[in-house]
């Protein structure tokens, strides 16, 4: 029989980024998965070397393979270019953000006494992150809200249609309709449209300052969690914060034609070059990718070799308070997949 090989487009990115990709890519590859790597920058430099123009080369890589894995990209505050993360997910009409957030079996937090097990669908295309701001006079400034029923019914029957297929009972649509009441309205009816369609899965509403609180309160009554660009990205962190923060919380980002796996956090600029980002976020994130290719029995091999790290407790980085360097957890992962 000849052996798989998968064509995949790396992206490490910039700041923790290469330390995270490289510790995913050998763990990956020890999973004894053939993945072909096709290693594409992403970052400020490669956008001033272009002339600040979208990188045409990670675009022809991701049509090639249809698949990337991505670490994180700066994104300058305040001023300079725009985020080319934003930039990615629109220009591959990337329009599906999926971060699953569950807890870490021996991994200490202050909600370990329950299980988390939620996953979150975030608009990917539009809200407040079109980029359409305007100075009207000095110091008034607009930004555009845009909210389309075609974006918001796609995410709806994406996060629907993944129910279904996954055994998932409940659907709570996040928004604020009660102060944007034609934008996030809109967003609304469309996810009741398709919730109608559906009546299998229980579904619900939660203005997103509610829902915030209920997070923190009761995260283990939550499945689901279907929100528009903005709300979607706040309530990922925040999520993040309640089985062990940003480093371990992955994501992918699906279109029709591509998908991008990435972690759901930054490029870490206070602890980037110093050895010591947690690359399980990455991991995680490989893991899916790994399903979404069809290799089910290696995305669990790993994913049960993450868990056996986190539940000897004796090689996790700082952020999980641990005393190990991403080689030492990245090696300690490794030995467990042979
Ligand atoms: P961040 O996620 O980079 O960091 C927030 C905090 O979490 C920091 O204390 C950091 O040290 C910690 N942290 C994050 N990931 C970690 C990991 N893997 N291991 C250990 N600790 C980790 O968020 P921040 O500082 O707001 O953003 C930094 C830059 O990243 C900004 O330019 C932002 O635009 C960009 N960014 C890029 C994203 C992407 O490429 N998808 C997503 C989010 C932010």
């Amino acid at each position: 029989m000849v052996a798989v090989s998968y064509p995949v487009t790396l992206i490490p990115g910039d700041g923790i980024g290469p330390e995270v990709a490289e510790a995913t890519m050998r763990v990956v590859d020890a999973t004894g998965v053939s993945i072909e790597w096709e290693r594409v920058d992403l970052n400020a430099e490669v956008l001033a070397k272009g002339g600040n123009v979208f990188p045409q080369a990670l675009l022809d890589s991701l049509d090639r393979t249809r698949v990337g894995l991505k670490g994180p990209v700066t994104t300058p505050i305040g001023g300079g270019y725009s985020s080319l993360n934003v930039a990615l997910r629109k220009k591959l009409d990337l329009f599906a953000n999926v971060r699953p957030v569950c807890s870490l079996p021996g991994l200490k937090t202050r909600f370990d006494d329950v299980k988390i097990d939620m996953i979150i669908f975030r608009e990917n295309t539009e809200d407040l992150y079109s980029g359409l701001e305007h100075e009207i006079v000095k110091d008034v400034v607009t930004s555009l809200k845009v909210i389309t029923r075609t974006a918001s019914i796609r995410i709806a029957e994406y996060a629907f249609n993944y129910a279904k297929k996954n055994n998932r009972h409940q659907i709570a649509a996040i928004h604020k309709a009660n102060i944007m009441k034609l934008a996030d309205g809109l967003f609304l009816r469309c996810c009741r449209e398709v919730a109608a369609l559906n009546p299998d899965i229980e579904y619900k509403e939660l203005i997103v300052d509610n829902a915030s609180m209920q997070l923190v309160i009761r995260p283990e009554t939550f499945d689901l969690l279907l929100l528009p660009n903005l709300y979607g990205d706040i309530v990922s962190d925040l999520a993040a914060g309640l089985v062990g923060g940003l480093g371990v919380v992955p994501g992918a980002n699906m279109g029709l034609d591509h998908a991008v796996f990435e972690a759901v956090h930054g490029s870490a600029p206070d602890i980037a070059g110093k050895g010591i980002a947690n690359p399980t976020a990455l991991l995680r994130s490989a893991a899916m990718m790994l399903t979404h290719l069809g290799e089910i029995a290696a995305s669990k091999k790993l994913s049960h070799a993450i868990e056996q790290v986190y539940a000897e407790r004796d090689h996790l980085t700082p952020d999980v308070g641990g005393g190990a360097s991403t080689a030492q957890f990245t090696a300690a992962l490794i030995s467990r997949l042979k």
